[in-house]
This record gives structure tokens, C-alpha cells and sequence, in this order.
């Protein structure tokens, strides 16, 4: 019999901290971790950079096909040997991300790229469709939510912090044309797994996430065995 390999899915809207938490369940229990809103902005990117509009369909599934990307262990996202995690952490290249994942056959050029990702001991798979599509038999499902007010205030802090001159109110709108296309679109829409545990962040640190995520992961793993 194949070997079982765990994984955990972390589902649910931009900015509601699924990257951070991933980061730290992956760390605390030494798993692999697949970011896969990643491989999203990185095919808008390319597509991007070679001057391929999104709507020539079959040019970007075939730039998410061919995707030459390399996570560096140490951080960092090479795509043909360049390092451009600045670029594809923007607002905009978000919004372009999210515009080529509503194209099914992009959604199916990166498929069995994002299942590679499942290797021993373990994988912490972050998305919008990783419990319902791409790993529906996860060991724990977990859909992180909180408004999209909240969500607008964290990002907000976040780029200020960086230094950024932004404005509240256009995130809030950017953050909510972002969730009506991921939510809308006609393939993996973004929505919870029937099986999946809902986790209303709004009121909670990353702290007290990162603790109910292993909590759960626990209960899960007491029960299969
Ligand atoms: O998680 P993120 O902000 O990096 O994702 C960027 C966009 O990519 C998101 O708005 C929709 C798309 N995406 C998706 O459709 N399916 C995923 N599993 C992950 C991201």
C-alpha cells in the first residue's frame, strides 16, 4: 500500500493570514509547505513580463504549464533564475492573479505542479481550493475567515508599516472585487469543504490561530489512529 503522507489545507480570502499560519504549522511540525497563491501571481507574471494578455487563454495556460520556479529554502521565489517575491507580493499583482485563476484551463495547467508538493513526512497546503479541489482528502481542513473591514485594517497597518502611502478605502474595495471573483468564478470557486473547520480570525492574534490549527491537527490525528 502507497504510504499515507498528512496534509493540512489552509483555505480561505486574501488577507486573512492563511500565509503567516501556514508558515508557522509547516515549521512547528518540520512539513513541507505549498504556497499556492504563488503559482497564481507567478503565472501572471510571466505573463505579464512577455507581454501576453490575460485573455489569450491558451498562451498563459501554456506559461502556467512550462512555469520555471524555484522556492528558495531560505526565502525568496526564483522564475527563470530571478528572484521576484517583491513583485508578485504587490496589491496589483494580487488582483492580476486573481484574474488569471478564474481561467479553468490555467486552474488545470498548475494541478499536478501544486499535488507534486505532497512529499514525506507532510504537507501544510495554503489556498483558496486546496480542501476542495486539490487535496480533498486532507487529514484536516481548516477555512480562515474574517470581514473584509478587518482584512482592509491588517493590510493597511502592513504596508504602512512598510512605509507605504496607501488609502483604506481603496483596499477595502480591492479586497472585496477580489473576493467576488474567487468566489464567482466557475471553477474551484473560493469556499469551504463541507468537512473543513471554520476559523473567524477577526478577533483573534496569530497567536491564538496558529493554536486552535494544532489543536484541531491533534484531535484529527488522535482520531485516525
Ligand atoms: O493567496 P494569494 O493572495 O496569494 O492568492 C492570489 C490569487 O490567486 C487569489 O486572489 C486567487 C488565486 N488563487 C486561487 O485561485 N487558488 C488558490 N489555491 C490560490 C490562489
Amino acid at each position: 500500500m502507497a504510504e499515507h503522507i498528512p496534509v493540512i489545507t489552509l483555505d480561505g480570502p486574501g488577507g486573512v493570514g492563511k500565509g503567516t499560519i501556514s508558515a508557522l504549522v509547516a515549521r512547528e511540525l518540520d512539513w513541507h509547505y505549498l504556497d499556492s497563491g504563488a503559482l497564481y501571481r507567478l503565472t501572471a507574471l510571466a505573463a505579464q513580463q512577455k507581454g501576453i494578455d490575460f485573455a489569450n487563454i491558451d498562451a498563459v495556460a501554456d506559461i502556467a504549464e512550462h512555469l520555471q520556479v524555484e522556492f528558495q529554502p531560505a526565502g525568496g521565489i526564483l522564475l527563470d533564475g530571478q528572484e521576484v517575491e517583491a513583485l508578485i507580493r504587490t496589491e496589483q499583482a494580487g488582483a492580476n492573479a486573481s484574474k488569471v485563476a478564474a481561467v479553468p484551463e490555467v486552474r488545470e495547467a498548475l494541478f499536478k505542479r501544486q499535488k507534486a508538493f505532497l512529499q514525506p513526512p507532510g504537507l501544510v497546503a495554503d489556498g483558496r481550493d486546496m480542501g476542495t479541489s486539490i487535496f480533498p482528502d486532507a487529514d484536516l481542513k481548516v477555512f480562515l475567515t474574517a470581514s473584509a473591514d478587518e482584512r482592509a485594517k491588517r493590510r493597511y497597518k502592513q504596508l504602512i508599516e512598510k512605509g507605504n502611502n496607501v488609502n483604506i478605502e481603496s483596499l477595502r474595495k480591492e479586497i472585496q472585487e477580489r473576493d467576488e471573483r474567487d468566489m464567482n468564478r466557475s471553477v474551484s470557486p473560493l469556499k469551504p469543504a463541507e468537512d473543513a473547520h471554520l476559523i473567524d480570525t477577526s478577533e483573534l492574534s496569530i497567536g491564538e490561530v496558529f493554536q486552535e490549527v494544532m489543536r484541531l491537527y491533534r484531535i484529527t490525528n488522535k482520531d485516525s489512529h
